[in-house]
């Protein structure tokens, strides 16, 4: 099953609650939260305070991608916010194996990142553990960046992979995605898309996650 899940990082942060009310009347299927920490990405968001203040406005699930240095530390924090599932960046966890067990462990989705130049064979042992897996489709820290076309194949490997050990894996993908894009990552496997600039930078959020939807 195809979801939109609209990245809440291009949205008026001074009026959030409303946003988040507004992508769920548009016909959002979960809320993307960029988590950054000046450190694992050169830019600053989203902690477990802005979380919990959202949680009120919507019955979306809250899909909270963490971009920070040693995410196990504040894994309990964002569960106690609200966060539905939490994504963790391969690179960051020292131990990998042991953040899954973390989330999961709380009653939540798990799923790991992976940025564009991180191969696969990162998550080949933990594969079958989780929930989904979010390939970046830039180097994360930014929206409005452009899709890296090369992973395509990428995309395409890991629902193989999914396939071939009837795993059933939730494939998401982050940045660049568009009315343009979009038909090619879900061609490629993915089936959960994350998108900012293409839906706060469209007049019609509505129209705008519909264009999505192919
Ligand atoms: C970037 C974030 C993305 C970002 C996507 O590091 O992880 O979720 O908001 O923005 P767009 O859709 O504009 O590329
Ligand atoms: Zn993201």
């Amino acid at each position: 099953m195809l979801r939109i899940a609209p990245s809440i990082l291009s949205a008026d942060f001074s009026k959030i609650g409303q946003e988040v009310q507004e992508l769920e009347s548009a016909g959002a299927d979960w809320i993307h939260v960029d988590v950054m920490d000046g450190h694992f990405v050169p830019n600053i968001t989203i902690g477990p305070l802005v979380v919990e203040s959202i949680r009120p406005y919507t019955s979306l699930p809250l899909d909270v991608h963490l971009m920070i240095e040693n995410p196990e530390a504040y894994i309990s924090n964002f569960v106690d916010a609200g966060a539905d599932l939490i994504t963790v960046h391969a690179e960051a966890c020292t131990h990998l194996h042991r953040a899954i067990h973390l989330i999961k462990g709380l009653g939540k989705k798990a799923g790991v990142v992976l940025n564009p130049a991180t191969p696969l064979s990162a998550i080949e042992h933990v594969v079958h553990e989780l929930d989904l897996v979010l390939l970046m489709t830039i180097n994360p820290g930014f929206g409005g960046q452009k899709f890296i076309e090369s992973m395509l194949p990428k995309i395409k490997q890991l629902r193989e992979i999914s396939n071939h050990q009837g795993l059933n894996l939730d494939i998401e993908v982050d940045g660049g995605i568009n009315k343009k894009t979009a038909p090619l990552v879900v061609e490629a496997g993915a089936n959960v898309l994350v998108a900012g600039s293409a839906i706060f930078n469209h007049e019609n959020k509505k129209e705008a996650i519909a264009q999505l939807r192919v």
